[in-house]
């Protein structure tokens, strides 16, 4: 790992903006010295400029409950009405605010005046239907129009959302649905994935069915509100469940927004910790939206009358409600929103959807930038990507040569490339280079965005200089944070706040180059990162001994070429069940039970079946010691061990031995 990390930081290409870039830009040089004058001031600027206020505020931030900040706080907005209705009454309503493409090839195009019609009809059917202001409301669905249109509904009448990703099991809905009390979930009947439709409503039915409490209470749902999508059979539950296209049809047209206090909630997004239970993760009205846009608007250098914005991320992913729903449409962007898969029906789609729909702007993950330079650059060469002109990447580190490659190929050597880094927790891009002022350096994120007070600090909290590493914390509230974790403010302190006091751990290790850019090095706790998503070991190691044959796991996240990390369990099988089946048959089943249990994004990629685990003395697995050991590399420090002899047995079982 430090001599990847020395490599890394011993990159010496550079790219600076070109001058044609800098004359357009969006963000000027001014702009940094601005935010460090007055970071305050700074954001009270950006809130009244890039947003509709119902009640002016007069306060910005107030700390005074901290770790809890108020943004802010005495101004009212409605955040659908700024996505929506500011636009259509500013002379933008012909603008077209999304073009949709599904799996299939049917497609559907939505003006900002089309866009805010369908919000109003939902937000009345959500009205009909008993949801008040402060209510949650789970979603359910695949990336379709009536996805956003059922979050901006949502938000229009001050309820709060919980999506959950359509890849998420029946259980892992079950949890959130319970957490957050749902009173509705809106779903599709299937979505299309790979040529195929998956079916989603009989995953609600199933979630909603189940009893998870043991005790046959049932859930807090009272409707399930389906769009047809898939056309494929569904079971109905009359009274329960309704048909979206119905009930749009049967409510009034016309509703108007009412401002909501800044600090409303807007949303709950449920992500993985260290534990084995996910945390919803609370966001609130202005001080999210006010950063959303400004991101956006700054790092994209999006000029929203001409540009075509296309962010790959599903709307069940803090990408896609930043970065698809809120910021685009708060800035009046014109989007693709893409139902399919990169390589379905072949594998130069993506390329043929910018060439059809000009997309200038396109934001995606670098798991996806390497599978595509995996299959060759002559895949995308058969199409027009002239329209690129600025290029984004997010999840996790993009590794120079994916840099390179993405530059070259895809931004026709011209577009900058801007390394987002942030998190579900952060609610908006925080590290990134401002295209137009920063010369580039592949590899790293380098700098914190104008208003943001970001540190690197060693276990004492001591900042670290150039040319060195530690751990990546803010040290001053922003205003897109995370107000809390629902209904657990313990877990919330616990979580990010008690290792460094008034400081944000934001659980990433990073390192100061001799610059002083920053370069991002990975987690520090026990998250994985596959393909840009978070998972928990901790969660995948419950699942995995909740089937009746284990005894006990180990999970780790392994180096992946594509993937970024992949997950390897280690498990102990009961000595009940030893022999029941072969190892072949019982290392299938068990991937099949983690997919089922968390859904197929969890199911680890390989599992070792083991006699025994490397302990320390005082019980703990050593997981640093499997990971090692699953990379292939020379395993670490085993001083600590009870017994080493462990550790070689699964040494020669993973090498094949
Ligand atoms: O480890 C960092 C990594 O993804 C984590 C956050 O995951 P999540 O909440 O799912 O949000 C992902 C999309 C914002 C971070 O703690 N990460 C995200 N972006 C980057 C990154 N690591 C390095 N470079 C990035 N650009």
């Amino acid at each position: 790992m430090s001599e990847q990390i020395d490599n890394l930081l011993h990159e010496v290409r550079r790219f600076p903006p070109s001058a044609e870039f800098v004359a357009n830009a969006v963000a000027q040089p001014e702009i940094y010295a601005e935010a460090k004058a007055d970071r305050l001031a700074f954001w009270a600027t950006q809130a009244r400029e890039l947003l509709h206020w119902h009640k002016p505020f007069t306060r910005t931030l107030d700390w005074s409950e901290a770790p809890v900040a108020k943004w802010f706080d005495d101004g009212e907005l409605n955040v659908a009405y700024n996505c929506l209705d500011r636009h259509v009454l500013a002379g933008n309503g012909d603008r077209v605010a999304l073009y949709w493409e599904g799996e299939p090839g049917d497609t559907a195009t939505f003006t900002y005046a089309e866009l805010t019609a369908e919000v109003k009809r939902a937000a009345n059917v959500l009205i009909k239907h008993g949801i008040e202001s402060g209510d949650r409301v789970a979603i359910y669905m695949p990336m379709i129009p009536e996805a956003v249109i059922a979050m901006l509904a949502i938000a229009r009448v001050g309820a709060v959302h919980s999506v959950v990703f359509g890849g998420f099991s029946a259980d892992s809905l079950r949890s959130r649905i319970d957490d957050a009390q749902a009173k509705i979930v809106v779903t599709a009947d299937g979505g299309w994935r790979k040529g195929k439709v998956f079916p989603l409503k009989p995953t609600v039915d199933a979630a909603l069915a189940a009893d998870p409490t043991g005790t046959g209470a049932p859930s807090t749902v009272e409707h399930v509100l389906v769009v047809k999508r898939g056309d494929n059979d569904v079971t109905w539950k009359a009274g329960r469940d309704l048909w979206w296209h119905e009930e749009l049809a049967s409510v009034d047209a016309e509703h108007v927004a009412l401002g909501f206090p800044a600090e409303h909630p807007l949303f709950i997004l449920y992500t993985s910790g260290t534990t084995g239970r996910p945390k919803g993760i609370l966001h609130t009205s202005g001080g999210y939206l006010t950063q959303s846009a400004f991101t956006h608007k700054n790092v994209f250098d999006l000029h929203p009358e001409s540009d075509v914005y296309w962010c790959t991320a599903d709307v069940g992913w803090i990408t896609g409600h930043t970065y698809v729903v809120y910021a685009p449409l708060a800035n009046g962007a014109t989007q693709l929103l893409f139902e399919g898969t990169p390589d379905s029906p072949h594998p130069g789609r993506w390329w043929e959807l910018i060439e059809k729909y000009k997309v200038t702007i396109l934001y995606t993950a670098p798991t996806a930038i390497r599978s595509f330079m995996k299959l060759g650059r002559q895949i995308p060469e058969k199409f027009d990507l002239s329209s690129i002109r600025v290029l984004g990447s997010v999840g996790e580190p993009i590794n120079p040569e994916a840099w390179i490659w993405y530059h070259d190929v895809i931004g026709g050597g011209k577009a900058p490339i801007l390394d987002t880094w942030w998190q579900t927790e952060t609610g908006a891009i925080m590290v990134a280079a401002l295209p137009g002022i920063s010369t580039l350096k592949p590899g790293s994120a380098q700098v914190p965005i104008p208003g943001i007070d970001l540190e690197i600090i060693d276990e004492h909290g001591v900042i670290q200089p150039h040319n060195s590493g530690g751990l990546l914390v803010i040290a001053e509230p922003w205003p897109s944070m995370l107000r809390g974790i629902w209904g657990d403010p313990e877990r919330f302190k616990e979580t990010y706040w008690e290792k460094f006091g008034a400081k944000y751990f934001a659980g990433d290790g990073a390192r100061y180059d001799h610059d002083g850019d920053v370069w991002l090095l990975g987690r520090v706790d026990d998250v994985m990162n596959v393909s840009g998503h978070r998972l928990s070991t901790a969660e995948i190691e419950s699942s995995l001994v909740s089937n009746q044959m284990v005894a006990e796991s180990a999970v780790v996240g392994a180096a992946d070429e594509t993937t970024g990390q992949s997950v390897v369990a280690f498990v102990i099988l009961k000595s009940s069940h030893i022999g029941d089946m072969s190892e072949a048959d019982a290392v299938a089943l068990l991937r099949k039970h983690v997919s089922d249990q968390i859904g197929a994004i969890a199911r680890p990629s390989r599992i070792y079946i083991v006699a025994e685990l490397p302990k320390t003395r005082s019980g703990k697995i050593m997981r640093r010691l499997l990971q090692d050991v699953a990379e292939g590399r020379e395993i670490g420090d085993t001083q600590t061990l009870t017994d080493t002899t462990v550790l070689q047995t699964i040494s020669a079982q993973v090498r094949g031995d």
